[in-house]
């Protein structure tokens, strides 16, 4: 059951997809406090009530214990005192004596406090109170997810592609080097479907221009890497450079599309060309006006975009810097003792992402003026939106890849997210696992970190590590800040594990590409915590570093350094499926409860559920490369004779899809040997290994 209230006079933020009626009940489960300017809920917990949700956040699947500020913000530097990061994800599920989801839907700041200021206190904070919110029960955990799912619409599905391994780096200069990354991949059969183009392909950071030096031929490059099954994904930024005779800034600003000052003017703030403007998403004009231009890039054969620095995050404005250099002005030649220093060192520090700037923005929404300060949080999103409203004009056929850095809930239908500009950290491998089922919940499922880390400098362990973890995530993208060590999988002196782990990868591809479809379309999670299966098992409530993968397998990644194993816990007996040093595959059935399993830096494992099977294909370079009707299926039949898995296949570009074209594979044991069939009469089966 859903049940809806409203606080003050809510914006549309286009969150939801379905129309629910106003509640006349009591609002349940919190004490609120409410006046003119702020909205209160205060929640009492129980010792032993888990807070799951908040989507894209630091620390734990279990959010208690610490406060978060939905507020997109650029963040690089994820440390753990962080309280905000790209995203706003409003959504909470408490588990407690009674289970129950809350999402708060509104564009401004709202505050969390999960047992932070007081351990047994979960207090909302929400201010302005404009907002719906939503209180969502139902008994078990995943129904819940399901409801609030069902209520926010079917996730975006990017083309089957981008499921294969991708390889970004900011510093990729010209087309050269892009060639050497496809040909260093090709040569060495390390498998790759995408390269990214970070900002030094436009010229001087100008959104859709190309730096034609540096790109003398950008569609013959386009093509050239199609052949070779590579797709190219630009980056698009939200600030537009202000310069004379540049068509983008010469149309806004004639239009009126860029977002205004107090005094109606253009904002000026500044980004990687210098000074820019932004444009106005908020407004359905603009907000058109930008999705088509992402026309010429598709016009050269581009098929996917990953759109960035959309908080919007801003480096300057005129005014903030101008602030800044009369500090400096100040204190020049003068003897400084502590604060005057630390007044000289904040005015430079404090000049980026100011939330002064984000009040000085305005929105024009259909004619009225909005602060930027109340609806921020879905500037990134709208950014996305219509990018992706844009493609369904200018691509009717093909799906397209997008994906975008800051978000909010209603973004989910129409791209995913990376989750930002994480680090080399062995830390931030153990937030990517614990954040994949926390953005599931909230609607983004074609998602994953820059793995290996993007600032810092990555290590081979490190590497390894993170991409035995990242061969499950759906974007698998290996992604590097300028300035960092190289961390394109050949600069490493050993490339045969990374072939390895790839080739596992694209062996998986199909089950992980119809696993994220069935999720998608049925509103589910494809990651989740184990105790969202085991809901019995008070065990599995704490269990934060393994996770269910599609109903079917868990994984058990390694996240630390110098680590020759670690312990696992099973909440029933499985099968552990072990890639060794050799990239042999080893199967055991495991016992329910803890076990250690000793497992080198080249070795990891998985493990498939009582009753399940997953299918394979051989490895391929690339996702096309794929023949996916010869199967192999592994799996572990403990007490039947006959399991069954729905299988979604499609060419991986058309829009329209129906999981009711989904075919049957059964398997079934007759006088002791078990044997595969399909209800598509095109799949043969090389093998069938199920262990019992
Ligand atoms: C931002 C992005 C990062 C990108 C860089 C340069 O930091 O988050 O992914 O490489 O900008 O464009």
């Amino acid at each position: 059951m859903i049940r809806k209230y409203k606080f003050g006079d809510p914006y549309p933020t286009d969150a939801i997809v379905k129309e629910v009626d106003l509640s006349n009940e009591k609002f349940p489960y919190f004490i609120k406090n409410m006046d003119k300017e702020v909205l209160e809920l205060t929640y009492k917990m129980n010792k032993t009530d888990v807070v799951y949700g908040l989507g894209e956040n630091m620390h734990g699947i279990n959010k208690r214990g610490f406060h978060y500020t939905s507020f997109c913000t650029d963040e690089p530097i994820h440390a753990e005192d962080k309280v905000s990061l790209y995203a706003a994800h409003n959504f909470l599920l408490i588990e407690g004596e009674m289970n129950f989801g809350i999402f708060i839907d509104c564009p401004q700041k709202v505050e969390y406090d999960i047992g932070y200021t007081s351990f047994s206190i979960l207090k909302i904070t929400v201010k302005p109170v404009d907002s719906y919110i939503y209180i969502i029960e139902e008994t078990v955990l995943n129904q819940i997810v399901k409801a609030f799912r069902e209520l926010i619409g079917e996730s975006y599905i990017p083309p089957k592609w981008a499921f294969g391994f991708q390889q970004s780096r900011w510093g990729y200069q010209n087309e050269e080097d892009i060639r050497t990354v496809a040909k260093k991949y090709r040569e060495r059969k390390l498998p790759i479907d995408a390269i990214y183009l970070d900002i030094d392909y436009m010229e001087n950071f100008k959104d859709f221009t190309m730096d034609k030096k540096k790109f003398p031929d950008f569609e013959q490059l386009v093509k050239d890497m199609k052949k070779e099954n590579i797709r190219l994904v630009p980056i698009i930024d939200a600030g537009v450079k202000i310069e004379e005779g540049y068509s983008i800034y010469e149309e806004g600003v004639e239009n009126k599309y860029f977002c205004t000052d107090i005094n109606g003017e253009p904002f000026i703030g500044a980004v990687w060309p210098g000074r820019v403007h932004f444009p106005d998403f908020l407004n359905s004009k603009a907000r058109k006006w930008f999705g088509l231009q992402y026309k010429v890039l598709l016009e050269k054969g581009i098929e996917g975009f990953w759109n960035d620095m959309n908080e919007p995050a801003i480096f300057y404005s005129e005014k903030g810097i101008k602030k800044a250099f009369d500090i400096i002005e100040k204190y020049k030649g003068k003897d400084l003792a502590i604060y005057d220093f630390f007044d000289l060192k904040d005015s430079i520090l404090n000049v980026s992402n100011s939330i002064e700037d984000y009040k000085a923005i305005y929105h024009n929404v259909e004619g009225n003026r909005i602060s930027h300060y109340l609806l921020h949080n879905l500037y990134g999103y709208h950014m996305t939106r219509g990018a992706s409203e844009a493609f369904d004009i200018l691509e009717k056929e093909k799906r397209i890849l997008l994906f975008s850095r800051a978000s909010s809930i209603g973004m989910h239908r129409y791209g995913g997210i990376w989750t930002g500009d994480n680090s080399s950290w062995w830390q931030h491998l153990l937030l990517n696992i614990k954040m994949m089922p926390s953005l599931n919940m909230c609607g983004f499922l074609y998602t994953g970190a820059d793995t290996g880390g993007f600032g810092g400098h990555v290590t081979y362990d490190l590497m390894v590590r993170w991409i035995q973890f990242s061969i499950f995530t759906p974007l698998f993208r290996n992604h590097a800040a300028l300035g960092t060590r190289d961390q394109e999988l050949y600069q490493f002196e050993e490339t045969n594990v990374f072939k390895q782990l790839l080739d596992f990868r694209y062996r998986f591809i199909p089950f992980l590409y119809s696993s994220f479809i069935f999720a998608s379309k049925k509103a589910d999670m494809l990651f989740k915590p184990l105790h969202f299966i085991y809901d019995a098992d008070e065990r599995s409530k704490t269990v934060e570093d393994q996770l269910i993968l599609a109903d079917t397998v868990m994984i058990a990644p390694i996240y630390e350094q110098n680590a020759m194993g670690r312990y696992i816990y099973l909440p029933e007996e499985m099968l552990c499926v072990r890639i060794n040093k050799e990239g042999n595959w080893e199967y055991v059935v495991v016992d329910k409860g803890h076990t250690y399993m000793h497992l080198e830096l080249e070795e990891f494992v998985f493990f498939i559920r009582k009753n399940q099977f997953v299918y394979f294909v051989n490895p391929a370079e690339s996702v096309d490369d794929l023949n996916e009707d010869i199967l192999t299926i592994i799996g572990y039949a403990k007490d039947v004779e006959e399991m069954e898995c729905k299988v979604y296949k499609d060419d991986g570009y058309t829009k329209a899809i129906n999981i009711e074209n989904a075919y049957t594979i059964s398997v079934k044991k007759r006088r002791k040997e078990w044997f595969a069939e399909s209800t598509n009469k095109n799949i043969s089966f090389e093998g069938v290994h199920i262990f019992s």
